[in-house]
């Protein structure tokens, strides 16, 4: 019996190794790809981004002990989709960030080829547990990671794993089935993930499990939550439901822009009931993931996807953290944490200007490619107005954010979306190098898009098209860097 002991320790401490191993190695990957990616003049310096690499969806996010803990899928071996595995930063404030070892990667040796996106909860022990889609040689699997510190930096799998199978769905075939996420209600815990039923008919739907142990190892499938009735969305991904000022919302990334769903929550009889229904972001960010923080503020986290070309050495970012709420309308306002203002240099205000089907330079005022705007425009007979950003001296086009007051529609790019009609509009902008994230009103709709302008595009012009318009007020100001402190990457 010792003697078989003694080689199950040894089995296990050459796993420890190889496990070891394979995390040394993506961080050296990383590591190595960092001077490259650094030396790109278009990285963004405000968004959050990895050290170097690719990244995708926001994971596991949670507020633990004062910190915002960020994980998010990462390939540590190149700057395009592979190789997931769990990046993970923290922050005090949402703007400057400490980069933290690689948090999950693939368990080789257990089959485990990707680590896929997933979620947090108050595990037993009071400290955030994950729940996380395992893919490998096989079905997709639901499995959980405990960590062992409060700093969240060391973490196991589950001894259990894998906690959920397909086989839970009883007699319900369960397609592309991922990307859990997990809430508390009336004392008990509660899973949905993503996936579709269209093997049996079915569409894009969110499915509900409910714990049937306070350890969280053992579930039981309470049926489909959400189907995607409206329209034909064939799929999915990394389904948000949670409860927000006494309404329930439901998030969804359906392979096109994320929307949200607000309505109530039937939890006896399983069910979703939306009653406003919206995008959440019209541009180029996807797979939502939320947090609450320790002054209730809910806050909303996106990938804020970037197509940079690989040979860059990085590709992706997040959006800013945006905080969420219900407007009195009953539909969704999102912000960006009020945290982004400790960037700002010194304010510039720009006096109100006239326009009448043209535009005018800003430029002697204010130019640049990492600003924050706040402008208010009144329509006239103008069927377009706004502002166009990263303009090149050399007439280069630049990015046009125009709000339509004839068809109450914000544009940012190709990227557009609707917001209320009305003569006036609020357009609050923030540009990041390569990205450009625009708010409209009190955050009735937001945008989040990139520019290809090359670093001497800083020019800023007011304009209106099809008749006049009025810039009735505007600010802005230079934004610093934010900081992303390598010291702990390691
Ligand atoms: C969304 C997504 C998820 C999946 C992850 C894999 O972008 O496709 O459904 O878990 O990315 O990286």
């Amino acid at each position: 019996v010792a003697k078989m002991c003694a080689a199950a320790a040894a089995v296990g401490s050459v796993e420890a190794a190889s496990e070891n191993a394979a995390v040394v190695a993506a961080m050296k990957s990383d590591l190595a790809a960092v001077p490259k990616a650094a030396a790109d003049p278009n990285r963004p310096v405000y968004h959050f981004h990895p050290p170097a690499n690719w990244n995708n969806d926001p994971n596991g996010t949670v507020w633990y002990k004062g910190w915002h803990h960020l994980f998010y899928q990462h390939n540590p071996y190149g700057a395009a989709w592979g190789n997931m595995h769990w990046g993970h930063a923290r922050s005090r404030d949402l703007v400057n960030w400490e980069h933290l070892p690689i948090a999950l990667w693939p368990s080789k040796e257990k089959g485990e080829d990707h680590v896929f996106s997933g979620a947090a909860i108050e595990g037993p022990d009071g400290r955030p547990w994950v729940f996380y889609t395992s893919i490998g040689n096989r079905s997709p699997e639901q499995w959980l990671a405990v960590p062992e510190d409060d700093d969240l930096m060391v973490w196991k799998k589950h001894p259990a794993n894998p906690i959920l199978t397909l086989k839970i769905h009883g007699g319900t075939q369960v397609n592309e089935w991922r990307d859990p996420f997990l809430f508390r209600e009336g004392g008990k815990t509660y899973m949905v993930c993503g996936g579709n039923l269209r093997q049996s008919g079915g569409r894009g739907a969110v499915q509900l499990y409910e714990a049937a142990s306070p350890d969280l190892t053992a579930w039981k499938y309470r049926g489909p939550v959400f189907e995607y009735r409206d329209r034909e969305v064939y799929n999915i991904e990394c389904p948000n439901l949670f409860r927000l000022g006494g309404k329930w919302v439901l998030l969804i990334s359906p392979h096109k822009p994320c929307e949200y769903f607000v309505g109530d929550l039937d939890l006896a009889g399983g069910k979703f009931i939306p009653e406003t229904h919206g995008v959440l972001d019209a541009g180029h960010s996807y797979a939502s993931n939320i947090s609450f923080d320790g002054t209730g503020r809910c806050i909303l986290w996106l990938w804020g996807q970037t197509d940079t070309n690989p040979d860059l050495g990085w590709n992706g970012a997040m959006t800013m953290p945006r905080i969420l709420s219900i407007g009195g309308d009953g539909y969704l306002r999102q912000t960006p944490a009020a945290e982004f203002q400790t960037l700002r240099g010194e304010a510039t205000s720009i006096p109100a200007i006239a326009l009448h089907n043209q535009f005018i330079s800003l430029s002697d005022r204010i130019a640049g490619d990492c600003l924050e705007f706040d402008a208010e425009f009144a329509a006239d007979s103008a069927s377009s107005l706004g502002l166009r950003v990263r303009r090149g001296a050399d007439g280069k086009a630049g990015l046009d954010i125009a709000f339509s007051p004839t068809s109450g529609t914000l544009s940012a790019g190709t990227a557009h979306t609707s917001v209320s009609l009305d003569k006036t509009i609020r357009l609050r902008g923030f540009l990041d190098k390569r990205l450009v994230e625009v708010y409209a009103n009190d955050g009735e709709a937001a945008i989040f898009t990139t520019t290809d302008g090359g670093t001497d595009n800083i020019g800023v012009e007011a304009f209106a098209a099809g008749g006049s318009a009025r810039l009735v007020s505007m600010k802005c100001w230079a934004l610093k860097p934010a900081s992303f402190s390598m010291d702990r990457f390691r």
